[in-house]
Parts: structure tokens; C-alpha cells; sequence
């Protein structure tokens, strides 16, 4: 019996919402792909890139809906490869910083599918710097923690010790965050965190529209809440907020970032 042929599947990472922040490489495969599959947080402009003979799928999350499940992704990737030779995944920000990048490659792999990972700018680096919020400051933070604030669903406890990670680095990052953000705060002060310790959360960054507010931790939440910040949004929580320097915060240009519920 033969063995499939399968074409080459391209995980690439789209960036967090400026489309001006795809890379290079990334520009290129979109503009040569035969089949494109997308997520949620992908902008239109990206999408645009690919030729018009292009077969796109979307499988990410749409407002109201769950997104379709990893399985399904899987084979839908599968099936892409197996009739088109260059496939584009693309998934928003870096595929391997929890964007289950790594899942996807090691089942392709799995049935002998060519993959290769194209790294992007993850919304954790880019999201800060776009309101001026450096990650590290020699002065404030020479450690960063990028964590996530949601875990998978299937997992019975959390995995996450933010009481550790609450004396353990300078700075935290937090991915996925808000839902869960009055439990996130109450364990890092109970692992000894300053509960006056500077802290922000920028809601939908690099793109028109985006927020950010900013508060001592211990009343972040109330503030989070009263101020209606939602998904997508990073958290960050050390010194280093205090080291915003707003004047070098580029201007989003762009508004057409999907916003999932
Ligand atoms: C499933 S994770 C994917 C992260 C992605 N792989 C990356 O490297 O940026 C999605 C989360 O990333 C964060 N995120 C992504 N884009 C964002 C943006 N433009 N503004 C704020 N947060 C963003 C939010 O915490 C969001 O819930």
C-alpha cells in the first residue's frame, strides 16, 4: 500500500493584533500558501495576504461559541496537508507560548507530516511595550515570569503555584488572566507578594481601542472590574509597571482585531 504524500504544514505566529508586527518569513508563506487555518485574535489584514485561490478555514473561537476542539483542529490540518503542499496554520502571537503550537506539530509529526514552527511576536513582549511597559528594568526586574491565569480544563487542579511564583520573579505576565484574576491576586499575597506592588492590565493591545489600567495589586481586581476590562487582555504585575515610559508607545493603527466573547 502506499504511504500518503502529505505537503508541508507551517506553524506560523501571527503577532498579537498589529498586523505591522508580522515577521518577514511569516509575510511570505501567507503570500504563497495554498491552504490557510486560522484562529480567533488573527487580524483581517494578515488574512488578506493569501492568495485568492487560498483555502481558508477558521477554527478558532467565535463570539457566543466554543471553539472547535483540538481533535478536529488536528484532522483538519491533516486533511489540509494531505491536499495541498504548503499549509499555513496560523495562530495568534507565537504558536508555542500557550498556543498549543507544540500539540499540533508532534501530531503531524506523528503521521509523518513535514512541519515547521515560524515564531512570532508574542502578545506577552508586545502588548506591554505598546503602552510604554518594559518587562524587565535593570532597576526593577531582572527575572519575568510569562504565565498562564487559565488552565486547560481537562487539568483536575491547578498547576500553577502562584504562591511560589509570588517570591520567585521580579515580574509576572500573565496570559489569560482577567477570569481569574481575584483568585491570582489573593494567592500571590498570600505568598508574600507586596499587595502594593504596581500592576496593569492592558486589554486588547496593539490595536485601536486598546486600554490599560493601571493600580497597586491589591486593588487591581476592583479595579479590572469597574473599569469593564475583558478577554484579551495581559496582566502585569511587578516594578518594572512603574518604569512606563508612555511617550515611546507606538499609536495602533489598526481596529480589526476579532474580539472573542
Ligand atoms: C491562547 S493565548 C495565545 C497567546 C499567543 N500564542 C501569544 O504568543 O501571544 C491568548 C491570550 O493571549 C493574550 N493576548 C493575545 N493577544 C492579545 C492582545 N492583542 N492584547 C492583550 N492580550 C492579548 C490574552 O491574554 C489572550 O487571552
Amino acid at each position: 500500500m502506499n504511504k500518503p504524500q502529505y505537503g508541508k504544514v507551517y506553524l506560523v505566529g501571527a503577532g498579537p493584533g498589529d498586523p505591522d508586527l508580522l515577521t518577514v518569513k511569516a509575510n511570505r508563506l501567507l503570500e504563497r500558501c495554498e491552504a490557510l487555518v486560522y484562529d480567533s485574535l488573527v487580524p483581517q489584514e494578515l488574512l488578506d495576504l493569501v492568495p485568492e485561490s487560498c483555502e481558508c478555514q477558521f477554527v478558532g473561537k467565535r463570539r457566543g461559541h466554543h471553539s472547535i476542539s483540538q481533535s478536529k483542529t488536528n484532522n483538519v490540518l491533516l486533511e489540509m496537508a494531505r491536499r495541498y503542499t504548503l499549509v499555513v496554520r496560523l495562530k495568534g502571537g507565537d504558536p508555542f507560548l500557550f498556543g498549543r503550537g507544540a500539540e499540533e506539530a508532534a501530531y503531524l509529526d506523528s503521521h509523518g507530516v513535514p512541519v515547521e514552527i515560524v515564531p512570532g511576536i508574542t502578545a506577552g513582549l508586545a502588548v506591554p511595550a505598546y503602552v510604554g511597559i518594559p518587562v524587565t528594568h535593570r532597576l526593577a526586574g531582572s527575572s519575568v515570569t510569562f504565565v498562564t491565569g487559565h488552565e486547560g480544563i481537562d487539568k483536575r487542579r491547578p498547576t500553577v503555584d502562584w504562591r511560589a511564583l509570588a517570591k520567585a520573579s521580579d515580574g509576572l505576565v500573565i496570559y489569560m488572566g482577567v477570569h481569574n484574576l481575584s483568585f491570582i491576586v489573593d494567592e500571590l499575597i498570600a505568598g508574600g507578594i507586596d499587595p502594593l506592588i504596581a500592576s496593569a492590565v492592558i486589554q486588547q493591545g496593539t490595536v485601536v481601542g486598546q486600554r490599560c489600567i493601571k493600580s497597586p495589586l491589591n486593588s487591581l481586581v476592583n479595579v479590572t472590574k469597574s473599569q469593564k476590562i475583558f478577554s484579551p487582555s495581559i496582566v502585569i504585575i511587578g516594578s518594572v509597571v512603574d518604569f512606563q515610559v508612555e511617550s515611546c508607545a507606538p499609536t495602533p493603527a489598526y481596529v480589526t482585531m476579532p474580539i472573542p466573547s
